[in-house]
């Protein structure tokens, strides 16, 4: 898939191998605890793991622009994490790259995709519902920050797939 954007183009692929080493620091952008190489490296040996990455079309070695871990298990999905890189945000790559997962699951007939995500994490809440995800429940300070003993919630949340 090409997307056009201000006169770049974005394309998303199967994570290859190659990716892993730069997992990590897109990871960082965001994440308290960044996944380590070997993490991202052990997750992806994984049988019902797999993931998409969107690269950015004619930069060196088309450059990772964001990507996303997902697993399958029993015929229910789950979204292990997914970043986009800061500079490239709100240009609908999260939406690709999610609609890549959900279109592996139809393959796979899969009956729903579940994720979490912090209560106070706008962007991510406002793809997901966008995306037709309902918050089914709710895990009570589940998410630590760093600096501070603020706790915030979890919100559990399901797509349906049939
Ligand atoms: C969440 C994240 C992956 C979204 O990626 P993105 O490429 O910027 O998202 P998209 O451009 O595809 O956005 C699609 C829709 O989601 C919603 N959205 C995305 N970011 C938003 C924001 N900051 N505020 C409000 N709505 C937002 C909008 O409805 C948007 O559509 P629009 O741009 O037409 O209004 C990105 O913000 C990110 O990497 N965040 C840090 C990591 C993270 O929080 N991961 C999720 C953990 S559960």
């Amino acid at each position: 898939m090409k997307l056009p954007f201000l006169g770049v183009d974005f394309v998303v692929e199967a994570l290859g191998e190659d990716d892993v080493r730069h997992l990590p620091a897109l990871h960082a952008e965001d994440f308290v605890r960044p996944w380590t190489t070997h993490e991202f490296a052990s997750l992806l040996e994984q049988d019902p793991v797999f993931g998409f990455a969107v690269r950015q079309v004619g930069t060196r070695n088309n450059a990772l622009a964001g990507f996303v871990l997902a697993r399958l298990v029993a015929g229910e999905g789950e979204i292990l994490t997914i970043a986009v890189a800061r500079a490239h945000r709100r240009r609908g790559l999260g939406r690709d790259l999610m609609e890549a997962v959900l279109r592996e699951l139809h393959a796979q007939r899969a009956e729903a995709l579940f994720l979490e995500v912090d209560e106070t994490n706008a962007a991510a809440s406002a793809l997901y519902r966008r995306l037709g995800f309902r918050e089914v429940a709710r895990r009570p300070a589940y998410y630590e920050h760093t600096g501070t003993t603020r706790r915030t919630d979890a919100l559990v949340m399901r797509r349906d797939l049939r």
